[in-house]
This record gives structure tokens, C-alpha cells and sequence, in this order.
């Protein structure tokens, strides 16, 4: 059987993007990469695993709901079944939610509930608390509100900088968003 296909939704450097390509028992065909600045690191990253790409500028659209459906168009073109944010920068809007209900999935530096939204990485370090996270969730129409999936604890050590912090948290991210995604596609097949 043909393994079911989705979109990667990304708008910076792409590591979590390049820790799904690179897991070589994925679940899924990553069949197009969605970002929506120009530029950004991920977009070569595609090109090189051979991914297609659609980048586009949101202030090129009249609203949130305009450039959704062009989303939504592009993502029913290549088949996507499954859409998976990796540092997309962007609220999900209500068209693309509902043609995507339960299939919207992101990944969040911090322990959710705890730090939500920009900088979450930083927001942990500043308040000094001694752990953070890594938390995978379904997308609503909140700031990282969705129902939490899978999360992973992650210490902030005495003698950590945010960098360093920062590092270890990727690690676990990398581990994490492609295990999680592939659960999610094997537990969706035995459901029918
Ligand atoms: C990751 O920390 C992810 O959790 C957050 O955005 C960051 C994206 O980093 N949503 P990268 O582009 O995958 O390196």
C-alpha cells in the first residue's frame, strides 16, 4: 500500500523538517513543502530531498482566508492527507482547520501548557524555571492550545546558556516530531 501523503508547513532554518526527511522508516510522503517566507533556510532544504515546494506572501493575499484557499487548493492538488508545522510562524485560520480537521499538527519548544507562543525557548530561560519541554499537539484555533499528543521534559542545567538550552531541546525535537508522526499515520490506518 502506498504510504499516505503531507505537507510540512515551515517558515525558517527547517531542522525539524530535515529530522522527518531524514527518518528512513517515515510513515508518510512528505509531498510538498509549504512556506511563506521567501528566503528562508528550509526552501533549499526541500529542493535538495526533492521535495516541491509552495512559497508564497501572505501580504500578496487580501486576508488570511484568501491565501488558505489557496492553500487548501495546492494541498488537495498534491494529495496531502496529513499537514505538519515546523516552525510555521503563522496562525492557522478557520478555512484551513476545517479542511484539515484533527490533521493539523504542530511541534512547540516548551512544556505546554507553559510558554506559549513566540520565543518559548527564551521565556523559559528568562523565568529560571529548572525544566521545559518539547510538546507535539493538534492545531485549533488558539496559540498552542490544541490537544497535546506527546510531550518530553527537557532540565534547564545551573550552568545552561539559552543556546545551549536551546540545543538540547532540538535534539529532542528531532527525536520526537518524526516518532510522533508516524504513530499518528499507523494509529489512523488501524482506526480504517
Ligand atoms: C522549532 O523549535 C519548533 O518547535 C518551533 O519552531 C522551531 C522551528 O525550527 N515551532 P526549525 O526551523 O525546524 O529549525
Amino acid at each position: 500500500m502506498s504510504k499516505p501523503k503531507a505537507a510540512v508547513f515551515a517558515s525558517g532554518t527547517g531542522s525539524n523538517f530535515q529530522a522527518i526527511m531524514e527518518k528512513s522508516d517515515l510513515a508518510c510522503e512528505v509531498a510538498l513543502l509549504v512556506c511563506d517566507q521567501p528566503g528562508a533556510g528550509v526552501i533549499e532544504k526541500a529542493k535538495s530531498y526533492g521535495v516541491p515546494t509552495l512559497v508564497f506572501q501572505a501580504k500578496e493575499y487580501r486576508d488570511k482566508r484568501e491565501y488558505e484557499e489557496m492553500l487548501v487548493t495546492k494541498l488537495k492538488e498534491a494529495e496531502a492527507a496529513w499537514i505538519f508545522l515546523a516552525g510555521y510562524m503563522r496562525i492557522v485560520g478557520e478555512t484551513l482547520l476545517h479542511a484539515f480537521d484533527k490533521r493539523i499538527v504542530n511541534i512547540h519548544p516548551s512544556y505546554l501548557p507553559g510558554f506559549p507562543g513566540k520565543d518559548a525557548i527564551g521565556q523559559a530561560y528568562r523565568a529560571g524555571v529548572n525544566k521545559t519541554g518539547v510538546t507535539v499537539h493538534y492545531i485549533d484555533e488558539g496559540i498552542d492550545t490544541g490537544p497535546i499528543i506527546a510531550q518530553v521534559e527537557v532540565a534547564v542545567e545551573p550552568e545552561d546558556t539559552e543556546d545551549l538550552l536551546k540545543k538540547r531541546i532540538q535534539q529532542v525535537e528531532h527525536r520526537l516530531y518524526p516518532q510522533v508522526i508516524n504513530q499518528l499515520i499507523e494509529q489512523t490506518k488501524s482506526e480504517g
